[in-house]
């Protein structure tokens, strides 16, 4: 082993060249740690002729898979090209050629993740995934390994930065979602087409992959309930700092009633909850187990660099195992669990307080009538504030008692119906009281 183990990349993008920068800048504590060094002997892209850093050698340079999958001298390939297809088929035939896979590729984990994780067990390699959740913070071994022995009852997290950054500005700038958008697009922060961030989705692949390993069960992207930022104005995000709150794009997971939620929606959380302060593109991951009780992964969770580091360390673990024979699949007794069927519950079982936002025209009794619409459902309010007195329509915003989601939606499609109620502004879910 003293020569050294060869490894391939897929895709040198972002992240693949995080991970060329990082092998050579640290190449000496690299080849210290492991006893022996990694060669980069081969890397897949799309386009031969795109310029790239200097320390990408332009000579190992391919857009032919059969170079890396027909090299038995390849041991370990990292795949960094994003999206489900090719890369599934592609990690499927490399799997089947007998390499170990890294990647950091949440889309395909959280479609296919069982199923490449059973061809990887049945092919005696290992497919490890530290950068596909949360970037450079360490979150997927912790909970697999380091956590093994506590019964995760929950878990909290802001795992998509554009989505914090945009809250964040909105929030402290007063500003609105689509201004704050746009000016984070021009600066990198943002997507183009910034669908998959603002409207969860990106942060449901992720959590279908927290909730798979933390919960033990199969937890499909599809199952998640998911809704994004776009409705969220400035006016809720100041409302909401006044009653205490701060509001961020979260995944939770939980255990409730012998099932597991797992959810993406913007929620309301207390100042003083440790999610609350973190701001901008950071990412943190909130955790609760049985035993150690409560703890939370901060960091940076996106970026060449960050991404590379998480990438690297599961590239590092793998040859590691390769040079001791040691069984490589650390992750392995997932494979099993993920076999599971979903048992999520459904977003109208939830339990939890609500922030309630209505315009409605300034009459004598319209509290009166909207007091009784939540009774009816019995939804119990905790406290109201009128907005804009004097200005019609005004705000009337409610915070709810804990309740079930089901009533109050049935209490909102009787409010929607009083003559005196205009719109119903925003239903925002408050969360993270019980830490
Ligand atoms: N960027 C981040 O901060 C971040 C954070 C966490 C996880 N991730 C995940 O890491 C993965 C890579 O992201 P990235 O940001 O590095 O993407 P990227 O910058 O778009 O790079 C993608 C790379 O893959 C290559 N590629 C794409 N399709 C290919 C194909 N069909 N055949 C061969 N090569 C192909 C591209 O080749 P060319 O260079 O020739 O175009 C490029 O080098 C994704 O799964 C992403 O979700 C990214």
């Amino acid at each position: 082993m003293d020569s050294g183990i060869s490894i391939a990349l897929l895709g040198c993008g972002v992240v693949g060249s995080g991970v060329m920068k990082i092998l050579k800048d640290n190449q000496n504590l690299i080849e210290g740690k492991l006893g022996f060094p990694l060669h980069v002997k081969r890397i897949m892209v799309r386009n031969l002729s795109k310029a790239r850093p200097n320390y990408i050698p332009a000579d190992i340079l391919t857009d032919d898979l059969s170079t890396i999958e027909d090299d038995d001298d390849i041991k370990i390939v990292c795949e960094l090209m994003g999206g489900v297809s090719p890369a599934r088929d592609y990690i499927l035939r490399l799997i089947r050629a007998g390499k170990h896979i890294v990647t950091a590729n949440k889309e395909v984990l959280a479609k296919h993740g069982p199923e490449l994780l059973r061809e990887a067990a049945g092919n005696g390699v290992s497919l490890r995934f530290e950068g596909s959740v949360a970037g450079g913070i360490p979150i997927i071994k912790p909970l697999a390994e380091c956590l093994a022995a506590n019964r995760i009852t929950q878990l909290m997290g802001i795992i998509n930065g554009t989505t914090n950054y945009i809250l964040t500005k909105m929030s402290s700038e007063g500003r609105e979602f689509a201004e704050v958008l746009s000016e984070a697009q021009e600066m990198g922060y943002a997507e183009r087409d910034p669908s998959a961030d603002v409207d969860g989705q990106d942060a449901a692949y992720k959590l279908a992959i927290l909730t798979s390993i933390a919960f033990g069960i199969e937890a499909r992207p599809e199952d998640i309930y998911t809704e994004g930022i776009r409705g969220i104005t400035s006016l809720d995000l100041s409302y909401a700092r006044e009653l205490g709150f701060a509001v961020k794009l979260l995944a939770i997971a939980k255990e409730y009633e012998g099932k597991v939620q797992a959810r993406v929606h913007p929620a309301l959380i207390p100042l003083n909850h440790p999610l609350a302060s973190v701001a901008g593109v950071y990412n943190a991951v909130f955790v609760q187990g049985n035993a150690v009780g409560q703890l939370m992964f901060y960091g940076r969770g996106a970026g060449s660099l960050p991404t590379a580091s998480a990438v690297m360390a599961d590239l590092m673990e793998a040859a590691d195992s390769i040079a001791r024979a040691r069984p490589v699949s650390a992750l392995a007794p997932m494979v099993k669990r993920w076999n599971g069927t979903s048992c999520l519950s459904r977003i109208d079982e939830v339990v939890t307080r609500y922030y309630i936002h209505l315009l409605v025209i300034d009459r004598p009794g319209v509290l009166a009538a909207i007091a009784r619409s939540f009774g009816n459902a019995e939804v119990s309010l905790e406290s109201v504030i009128q907005k804009g007195r004097g200005k019609e329509p005004v705000g009337l915003v409610f915070v709810t008692h804990r309740v079930r989601e089901r009533n109050v939606q049935q209490a909102l499609e009787e409010i929607r119906q009083l003559p005196v109620v205009v719109k119903v502004a925003n239903v925002i879910r408050v969360e993270g009281e019980e830490a």
